[in-house]
């Protein structure tokens, strides 16, 4: 478990299932997030199960410091061992939840986790340009606006623009781990070839 002031984010229990079907199944929060699709029994079933076994993913319950209750999921998809970077991608469950910070702490512990334990490179998401909650949240954890995807996801009735952010390794990690020769020239050791899958639950 990885642990900031107000929330810690950790492995999921048993308990988490329902929470995290609803939350699946919520059309107001789809609208922030990704084309509305109803997730059954099955198919949620399906991914829970999958939680663990799929190298390429890391999905964390967010959790109040101290209460069992989850309150959120934060999900790291596409790790990919050349370019070193994956996606990430986060929700808040319910409405009292959001903007008080929880969202800010989780995705920094998660990020640091990308540093430190995965060892990438690079994170990157697509956000809705009019998610200015979610977008305002990233960039206080360092992601930066790397470009424009024009009308590139139809979500409820309307076209949407998505903007694509990226975080790179701090560069202070990035030369520690390079040869002295390389570190010299400034080179830095990114990977840039992610793909732009939004980063919806599998
Ligand atoms: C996006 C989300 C994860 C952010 O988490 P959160 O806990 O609500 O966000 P935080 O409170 O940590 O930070 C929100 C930031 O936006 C600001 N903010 C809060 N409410 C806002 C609002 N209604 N409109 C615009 N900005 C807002 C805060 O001031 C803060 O920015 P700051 O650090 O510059 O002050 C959460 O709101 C959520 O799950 N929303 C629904 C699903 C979603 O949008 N997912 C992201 C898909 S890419």
């Amino acid at each position: 478990m990885l642990m900031a002031s107000r929330i810690t984010i950790g492995p999921f229990v048993p308990e988490d299932f329902g929470p995290v079907f609803c939350w699946m199944n919520d059309v107001a929060a789809a609208r922030l997030d990704f084309a509305y699709r109803p997730v059954d029994m099955m198919t949620h079933q399906r991914w829970w199960q999958s939680l663990g076994r799929d190298q390429t993913k890391v999905v964390f319950a967010i959790r109040k410091t101290a209460d069992l209750a989850i309150i959120g999921y934060v999900q790291i998809t596409g790790i990919n061992s050349v370019h070193r970077s994956a996606e990430i991608g986060i929700r808040i469950g319910e409405e009292k939840n959001r903007g008080r910070g929880y969202g800010k702490e989780a995705l920094r512990l998660a990020v640091e986790f990308c540093w430190n334990h995965l060892n990438l490179n690079r994170v990157q998401l697509v956000v809705f340009k009019h998610n200015d909650r979610a977008i305002r949240a990233y960039q206080a954890v360092g992601f930066r606006k790397e470009g424009l995807l024009r009308k590139a996801a139809f979500i409820g009735g309307d076209w949407v623009d998505l903007i694509l952010m990226a975080a790179l390794r701090p560069a202070q990690r990035a030369s520690r781990r390079l040869p002295a020769s390389t570190a010299a020239k400034g080179v830095a050791a990114t990977g840039d070839l992610g793909s732009t899958r939004h980063p919806v639950a599998a």
